[in-house]
């Protein structure tokens, strides 16, 4: 099928469902609440929505632990729900993506209950692997949650795979039998008009033959061993051939660790199988390896791996933008500054927004949300979080271990969606949500950012409004200045005659404000900014400025 690759003239915005907006008053946010809420992030100038899983799940990992591919959890509405959503969406010109999850399944799905009981043809749809006879567990590899990655199941007599929750056994993606299932899944879902597929960690699926221990990684040991497996190109090839080439969808991928040159294996617009990735390196410029080995924040590193990105893919393929979704605490509190809040959430944005690419926008950023600081750990849902508190740094105080929990856990960008100063933030009437609501909700909600001109939300509104109607974002070249400042983030957007400057300051001070050479300052036309009083030779504190020439 001739692919006109519509997803590159999008914005997307992430629904994480739990948190987004309850709808029927029973605490969770589900299907009704974003029913409700389609014309406001249509009003965002979003033209799509990739929904974070909402599949029956037991809510092991959040929905990530899928217990049935073909349809729609009740507590989110069901298949109707869905069904309005995606019709309702449809008609406003958007598209929904949804999250296939199929490096593994929950243990509860029909597959893992009858593969535990060796009932075919289930038997081999897991990885499942006896003791060692020294007793030991099959290899040395490690579960990026709860400890190691096997557990021993007493109803097969074997120990199975998880690289996430104990809840979560891997799929042995080898068998023919589970690729059908997946095409299926694809199959069912785009015939039912869906868009596209957010591919949850898809560079894990195929393990190394053997499964060899893993004498390299320092931390979450295996993954050299299963990262870019053997035949992770054969298998997504397969998907793409058999499925996804007919159809007019689009896939991305999540890819921990990957770098632009590993990306483009998969992304080449011409070889590749997939057409847009999902890097962690544009996330990571405060810490290590994850967010639970964190690091002071580095300008520089950040501005190292966008820019990496945007040369390297450069003619060859399509960039994903993002700086925030579910599975990282919020950016204002860890890239940006809870004191300069409304201008570092706005100078974030137009630090990304007006790069090349697809940007996405996770729900809550639009507001410059911050992270949650709950006073327990009992307060906290996410299975990471709970295992880490439970299991690292026990020799530190209560209040150092919860500190490391605000700015390493998940659950620091998943509280509910701010909507008013109401009670509950106005995310639900029932009594209790499932997760507590950031305390700061009565300064930081959508209802009073709706009523003021100069909101964050209004600035998000702008800004990609503007990166809409620049074709220097979507066709021009970008150039990257000033790489060795600590302060400032700047780069250009070239397209022949048009060119915008975009210039961030990430410093909380006044700063000096150099141009490059080669730009004629006289002859710019200022086209966005988060300080009403711009300074032509300084920048206020988290300062940013677009510049235009045409
Ligand atoms: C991805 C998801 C994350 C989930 C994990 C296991 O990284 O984004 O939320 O926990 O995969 O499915």
């Amino acid at each position: 099928m001739e692919r006109n690759r519509w997803y590159k003239d999008m914005v997307f915005y992430q629904v994480w469902p739990r948190s987004f907006k309850d709808g029927d008053g029973d605490g969770m946010g589900d299907l009704l609440g974003v029913y409700e809420k389609l014309d406001y992030i249509k009003s965002l100038g979003c033209d799509g929505i990739w929904f974070s899983p909402i599949y029956p799940s037991p809510g092991a990992d959040g929905g990530y632990d899928i217990a049935d591919y073909m349809d729609i959890a009740p507590e989110f509405g069901g298949m109707e729900a869905f069904k309005k959503v995606l019709e309702g969406a449809h008609q406003r010109g958007m598209k929904i993506v949804m999250d296939l999850v199929v490096n593994h399944t929950s243990d509860e799905h029909e597959w893992f209950q009858k593969s535990r009981q060796r009932i075919e043809p289930y038997t081999d749809y897991y990885i499942w692997r006896p003791a060692r006879e020294d007793g030991k567990l099959p290899n040395n590899w490690d579960s990026f949650f709860e400890g190691k990655a096997w557990q021993w199941d007493d109803v097969r007599g074997e120990y199975y795979l998880h690289l996430f929750a104990v809840k979560q056994p891997d799929l042995n993606m080898d068998n023919p039998l589970v690729r059908e299932e997946v095409k299926k899944i694809l199959r069912f879902w785009l015939d039912m008009g869906v868009d596209g597929f957010r591919e949850d960690v898809i560079t894990y699926i195929s393990k190394k033959e053997g499964l060899p221990d893993d004498h390299i990684m320092p931390a979450s040991k295996g993954m050299t061993h299963y990262n870019h497996g053997p035949h992770v190109h054969e298998y997504l090839q397969e998907f793409k051939e058999e499925v996804l080439d007919h159809y007019d969808c689009f896939t991305i991928a999540e890819a921990p660790l990957v770098s632009p040159k590993k990306a483009l294996e998969y992304i080449d617009e011409e070889q590749g199988q997939l057409d847009m990735m999902i890097q962690f390196q544009c996330v990571s410029a405060d810490c290590f390896l994850s967010d639970y080995y964190p690091m002071k924040f580095s300008l520089r590193r950040m501005k190292k791996a966008f820019s990496d990105w945007q040369y390297k893919l450069e003619n060859k393929a399509w960039n994903s933008l993002y700086i925030e979704n579910h599975d990282h605490p919020r950016i204002v509190s860890r890239y940006g500054s809870e004191a300069f809040q409304k201008e570092s959430a706005k100078m974030l944005a137009a630090m990304y927004l007006f790069q090349k690419g697809t940007p996405f926008v996770y729900q809550g950023q639009e507001i410059g949300m911050t992270n949650w600081r709950p006073d327990s750990i009992e307060k906290y849902r996410d299975v990471q979080t709970i295992w880490n508190y439970h299991n690292t740094a026990l020799n530190k105080t209560e209040e150092q271990r919860l500190q490391r929990q605000w700015r390493s856990a998940r659950d620091s960008a998943r509280t509910p969606v701010q909507w008013s100063d109401e009670k509950n933030a106005g995310f639900t009437t029932a009594e209790t949500p499932w997760i507590e609501v950031n305390e700061n909700y009565t300064q930081i909600n959508v209802a009073q950012q709706e009523a003021d001109p100069d909101s964050v939300l209004n600035f998000y509104r702008k800004a990609i409004a503007l990166r809409k109607k620049l074709r220097c974002v979507r066709h021009g070249v970008y150039q990257e200045y000033f790489h060795a400042s600590d302060k400032l983030y700047m780069y250009s957007m070239t397209e022949e005659s048009q060119k915008i400057l975009v210039v961030c300051s990430f410093s909380d001070q006044e700063t000096k404000f150099p141009t490059p050479k080669d730009f004629d300052m006289d002859k710019a036309q200022l086209i966005l900014c988060n300080y009403p009083d711009p300074k032509k030779n300084t920048l206020h504190p988290y300062e940013c400025k677009v510049y235009l020439w045409k």
